[in-house]
């Protein structure tokens, strides 16, 4: 049977004192909503929804770039009515939804999965969880037959449902339309005057619907309120990122202070040394090094390549096989061709660097006039002496040499020597003039 999901994201986050919506808030470099839509499609859900506010452009925007449909609830009536807003986008949709609250980072695929299993039995599936504090959660109270028998929203509790230790996660699977049917009779009578997603089993049962509770791991389902519950989950998923990375081979020398973005990609045989952090967009392959404290981002790095200690990578930065970027480098849109290398104290921006080619200490390609960006090109061996400015537009070709401290503004012919600095000037024996010179006057001083 084909699926569906929706995703609710129109809460205003209140406690996260934020004018970031919730669901955009990051967790491992890609914001909350994406991790949420990557668990769907890896469970096999083809059509997704996302129900936001009125002004969140963000999530619309970033729904839409990852293939997600987006829909506005106007005023925020409650989860039953969010989901109600997904049915006009989901009416021509025969097969079996999901629901799920936007702000659950760490559910996983596998657990999606299960749930669809069980609604594929029952007609209706919600996912449950024991949490170590059950706190403000809904509790789910479960009839004789092990079959929900309702949920109990914490503001309308009282202290004996409040003492059940088994929480509602936020996740509903059903018949789509079906779903959509008894969506629409939900009412609002309760503590919140809202129209509580968490009622729909209630009306299912009318039907004859029996909804089916599936157990989760509480870490997976912790839903994101505030800034601490969003470190917490920032914990969890490197935990997760770092065990996956060793699992595949990568070598770390101290995993629990490397940290990844969900979409980083290491390949076996790739060895990070300590404190390293990994933006989003990376991929580094196989028998390259990233020495500690280094930070990349938007960056590839082939084989047999060495990065850092104290590398800066940033977006559209490509180190070729066998390349050294070193202390104190920062390299920006910038390709490094294979073998060439970049050792100290280096601004590489806007630049291509020929296989080969050596980028002595304290090099500058000037990139920026204060309005545009300007590439800077050197050629394969070419050698960059150290302390040079290399002003862009402008090239150094294949095989030149530009003499240290020099500033170059002009193309250096292949295989020719660039040197603009002033002529070295000598005079014999005025050190020892100097110093005779300074004693005396010391001595007469006293
Ligand atoms: C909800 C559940 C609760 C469960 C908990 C798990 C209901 C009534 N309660 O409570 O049983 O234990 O999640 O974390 O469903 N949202 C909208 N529009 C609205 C209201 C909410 O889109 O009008 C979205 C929010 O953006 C959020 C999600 O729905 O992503 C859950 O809303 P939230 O207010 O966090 O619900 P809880 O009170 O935590
Ligand atoms: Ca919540």
């Amino acid at each position: 049977m084909e699926r569906a999901g929706v995703i609710l994201a129109a809460g205003i986050g209140k406690r996260m004192k934020s004018a970031t919506p919730k669901v955009m808030h990051a967790v491992a470099g890609s914001p909350i909503l994406g991790h949420v839509i990557g668990a769907m499609r890896e469970a096999g859900v083809s059509r997704i929804v996302v129900v936001r506010s009125q002004n969140a452009e963000s999530v619309r925007d970033y729904a839409a770039a990852r293939g997600a449909e987006s829909v506005v609830q106007d005023r925020q009536l409650g989860t039953g009515h969010a989901a109600g807003c997904a049915s006009s986008a989901l009416a021509d949709f025969a097969g079996l939804l999901v629901i799920n609250n936007g702000d659950m980072p760490l559910v996983t695929a596998k657990t999606l999965s299960a749930a669809f299993d069980a609604a594929e039995q029952t007609g209706l599936a919600i996912v449950a969880f024991r949490p170590a504090d059950a706190a403000a959660y809904g509790r789910v109270l479960l009839g004789e037959d092990g079959y929900l028998d309702r949920i109990v929203e914490h503001k309308d509790a009282s202290d004996a449902v409040r003492s059940v230790g088994l929480c509602n996660a936020g996740t509903v699977i059903a018949d789509a339309q079906k779903f959509f049917g008894w969506a629409a009779k939900l009412e609002n009578v309760n503590r919140q005057d809202e129209y509580y997603l968490t009622d729909v089993p209630k009306i299912a049962r009318r039907e004859g619907v029996r909804c089916a509770v599936v157990e989760a791991d509480p870490i997976e389902v912790m839903g994101i309120n505030n800034r601490a519950e969003l470190a917490n989950a920032e914990a969890e998923m490197q935990k997760r990122l770092r065990a996956r990375s060793l699992e595949l081979g990568v070598g770390m020398l101290a995993p629990d202070t490397v940290f990844l973005s969900s979409d980083t990609v290491l390949e076996p045989d790739v060895q990070i040394g300590p404190f390293v952090v990994f933006g989003p967009g990376v991929t580094v392959r196989s028998g390259a090094e990233i020495r500690a404290f280094s930070h990349l981002e938007g960056c590839t790095i082939e084989r047999g390549a060495i990065v850092g200690p104290y590398a800066r990578l940033r977006p559209g930065a490509s180190i070729g096989e066998d390349a050294h970027i070193g202390n104190f480098v920062e390299v920006k849109n910038s390709q490094v061709e294979k073998g060439a290398k970049a050792n100290h104290l280096t601004y590489l921006g806007d630049a291509h660097v020929g296989a080969g080619a050596n980028i002595g200490a304290g090099t500058i390609t000037c990139n920026y006039d204060g309005f545009d960006k300007h590439r800077t090109n050197i050629g394969a061996g070419a050698f960059i002496g150290s302390n040079a400015a290399l002003v862009a537009p402008v090239s150094v070709e294949d095989g030149a040499f530009v003499g240290a401290g020099s500033v170059v503004t002009r193309t250096v012919a292949k295989d020719a020597l660039a040197v603009t600095r002033a002529e070295q000037k000598e005079v014999p024996g005025w050190a020892d003039k100097f110093r005779t010179r300074k004693k005396a006057g010391k001595a007469k001083r006293g």
